[in-house]
């Protein structure tokens, strides 16, 4: 055994190789296995870490939105050029309209164009539309490329970017079309977050306000001790957010790739909570914030059948009215019950419910009277935030 100062400053090294404390977390899934990577600053060091894991390839096109690119693309090419990266830089448009197979077959073009080949690397940079829309087409162009993930937004970094869930909309609904394909890497520089608006932040923290009540109960305590910490964006916050919130998407997907049990629970707050979205026409709530109702409608809803204790129903309302405003709802709960059984996770009409026994448990359940689902519908517009 080394001697404790020793041990300490071995450590810290370990720790701060590029000057900076990196957070490590590991995606276990045999040969598709990978980190991801989290420290302030960690975009100045993109192209070093892409080039030890991936070695220099062939090629590289950065994807990204024209707003991440005028934010922090200087910061990530220099980076790049500094690993002696050869990379093109390719936008698309912001905005859900825009996540189509047309925007795919736009970048699979210029990917040819650039001269892209097997060996080359798409590099995702941007919020989790850049990241779908990029990883699928890395999924498909030559039967699928390498691809590294560069979060920009909170909801991004803790939940879009791991996974491997790659796609685009169709008309007919959200993400129909698409692939898994795990990334090489995710890098997570949480200082990007400093040009991120308040409403973008507020809803990428729900999903982080998911994995404390599905998996981290500490964490919970933590935003529920002190809210303001968190929305305010205090840096040792942030990362406590981040990297608990990666650790549980971490350990819920090594241990279920393909959605086919426990990766379910990160649907808490989903069920209701896309319908409500639809409802909205993907314009009223954004994705988070139609997070932050589903669950406190989840919450509710296990409370009146009898799974999740009043205190803790109350516990998870609190906590969400607090992490607002959201915007008002105001949907009609027959529509919402329709819209729920047209989704497409819903199995042979049956809606599944992720409800809470407990702040960091859950259970999964199925045959729930659609009377009560429309009542805790109904009572949501009543719930405002204090
Ligand atoms: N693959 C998955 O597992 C998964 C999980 C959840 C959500 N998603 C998908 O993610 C998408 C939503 O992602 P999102 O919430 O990140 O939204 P988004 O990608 O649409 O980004 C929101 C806005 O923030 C801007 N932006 C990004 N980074 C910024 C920064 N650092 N500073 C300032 N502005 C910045 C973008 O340009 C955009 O205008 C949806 O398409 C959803 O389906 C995928
Ligand atoms: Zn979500």
């Amino acid at each position: 055994m080394l001697p404790r100062e020793m041990r300490s400053r071995l450590f810290a090294h370990l720790l701060r190789y590029d000057g900076t404390r990196v957070e490590k977390i590991a995606v276990k899934l045999g040969d598709a296995s990978y980190e991801v990577l989290i420290a302030n600053g960690l975009l100045r060091n993109a192209g070093k870490r892409i080039v030890r894991r991936c070695g220099v390839p062939s090629r590289c096109v950065v994807i990204t939105s024209p707003r991440v690119r005028k934010l922090w693309g200087r910061e990530l090419e220099r980076s790049l050029s500094a690993a002696k990266l050869p990379f093109a830089l390719l936008t698309l448009p912001d905005g859900e309209q825009h996540k189509t197979l047309n925007t795919v077959d736009g970048l699979l073009k210029q990917m040819a164009a650039a001269g892209m080949d097997r060996s080359s690397l798409v590099i995702a940079f941007g919020g989790g539309m850049v990241g779908d829309v990029a990883g699928f087409a890395a999924a498909t162009y030559m039967r699928g490329i390498p691809f590294v993930q560069v979060p920009t937004t909170l909801l991004a970094q803790v939940d879009a970017s791991i996974g491997g869930k790659t796609g685009v909309n169709l008309p007919a609904g959200k993400n129909l079309v698409g692939s898994f394909h795990q990334p090489e890497l995710v890098l997570i520089d949480p200082a990007v977050l400093s040009t991120l608006s308040d409403r973008e932040y507020r809803a990428g923290f729900f999903e982080v306000i998911k994995c404390g009540v599905i998996r981290d109960q500490k964490l919970f305590a933590a935003i529920e001790k002190k809210p303001q910490s968190f929305l305010q964006r205090d840096t040792a916050s942030v990362m406590k957010a981040i990297t608990a919130s990666v650790n549980v998407k971490a350990e819920v997907v090594s241990r279920d790739e393909r959605e086919g049990g426990l990766r379910r629970i990160l649907n808490f707050g989903h069920t209701i909570g896309h319908a409500l979205e639809a409802d909205g026409e993907y314009k009223r709530l954004l994705h988070g914030e139609a997070v932050g109702w589903g669950m406190m409608a989840a919450a509710r809803l296990g409370a009146a059948l009898g799974v999740t204790p009043q205190k803790v129903a109350d516990r998870i309302t609190d906590v969400v009215l607090k992490c607002g405003p959201l915007p008002r709802v105001n949907s009609e709960p027959a529509k919402i019950m329709r819209l729920i059984q047209s989704d497409k996770k819903t199995l042979h009409g049956v809606p599944h419910f992720v409800l809470p026994t407990a702040i960091g448990e859950t259970t999964i359940t199925a045959n729930i009277p659609p009377a009560a689902i429309r009542k805790v519908v109904a009572g949501l517009n009543q719930l405002v935030a204090r």
